[in-house]
């Protein structure tokens, strides 16, 4: 039995955000702006913030076995925690941004807007720029007290071999399902190309907003609130023996919808007060007037 979760190994960031700039460092836009992703890394918190992402993973890469998410599934897949709007929900989002953090003066509604913004800019379909403004609802998980560790985060299969292409891959050898014969093989639980439809990811925001919404969607969006932080596949292609030719067509859109996700920050945040009711009435065409959590 894996030992109940204390406060000191729930929340090691000190802004969740921290997993996302780490992201930017690991896979920065242009070889220009690598050097300068560095530097800004470096800059700020010298090693502390590393030290902290990196005690993040640590965490995430021990506790996140098969039988975790099957427990988490179980938990939070009846939807009977909470009732709110869209709306409510966007403004407890909001509540996880630490004002002390000066690499983070954006909320989660600027990266959410900044995001639609950018995918609306480039003149895509409705259903692609509301992609891009609730795929990171699912952070609303902290409201239940998880673990950051089981809410962000790169994701990636559980149930067979964790790839070295996954960040931080040392640290699985803490994870039970290392030594555990069911799950440590290149298929482990699953069979060649049965299709990622089959196959459980580590425990998150990406699978759980997914779960949410995977009726009201069109496909290509669900593939993209579904894989977003699976960076193993969509930037290291570490699993392509578990996908099959359906999955494959549909990572172009998760490789589409990456750019905006990750490289959308703006200097100047958009007018979150005169865009409302733009959103308001897209949220509206797809989505129902409450949302159970
Ligand atoms: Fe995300
Ligand atoms: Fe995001």
């Amino acid at each position: 039995m894996e030992p109940a979760y204390s406060d000191k190994v729930k929340s090691p960031l000190q802004n969740m955000d921290e997993w996302e700039d780490d992201l930017l460092v690991r896979y920065p836009e242009s070889k220009e702006k690598q050097a300068k992703a560095k530097d800004d890394y470096r800059n700020y918190h010298d090693s502390e913030k590393v030290d902290t992402v990196r005690e993040f993973y640590r965490l995430n890469h021990h506790y996140q076995t098969y039988d975790f998410v099957v427990n988490k599934q179980k938990e939070f897949l009846r939807f009977e925690k909470k009732e709110m709007s869209f709306w409510d929900a966007v403004d407890y989002l909001n509540t996880l941004v630490d004002d002390s953090d000066p690499d983070t003066s954006l909320d989660q509604l600027q990266h959410l807007l900044q995001t639609s913004e950018a995918i609306r800019a480039d003149g895509h379909p409705d259903w692609f720029v509301l992609t891009g403004f609730i795929h990171d609802m699912g952070k609303v998980l902290c409201l239940f007290d998880e673990p950051q560790w089981a809410v962000v985060g790169d994701t990636f299969p559980v149930g067979c071999q964790h790839s070295d292409k996954i960040v931080y891959p040392e640290f699985f050898e803490d994870n039970p399902d290392f030594k555990d014969e069911r799950f440590n093989t290149k298929y482990g639980v699953y069979s060649p190309n049965c299709g990622l439809d089959v196959v459980k990811m580590s425990w998150g925001h990406d699978e759980y907003l997914y779960q949410m919404v995977k009726n009201y969607l069109p496909e290509q969006a669900l593939y993209m609130i579904r894989y977003h932080s699976f960076y193993s596949q969509h930037r290291e292609n570490a699993y392509d023996h578990l996908m099959n030719d359906h999955d494959r067509e549909m990572f172009k859109w998760v490789d589409k919808f990456n750019p905006y996700d990750l490289y959308s920050k703006v200097p100047v945040p958009p007018d979150s007060k005169a865009l409302r009711p733009y959103y308001e009435d897209l949220v509206a065409k797809y989505l129902p007037p409450t949302w159970k959590f």
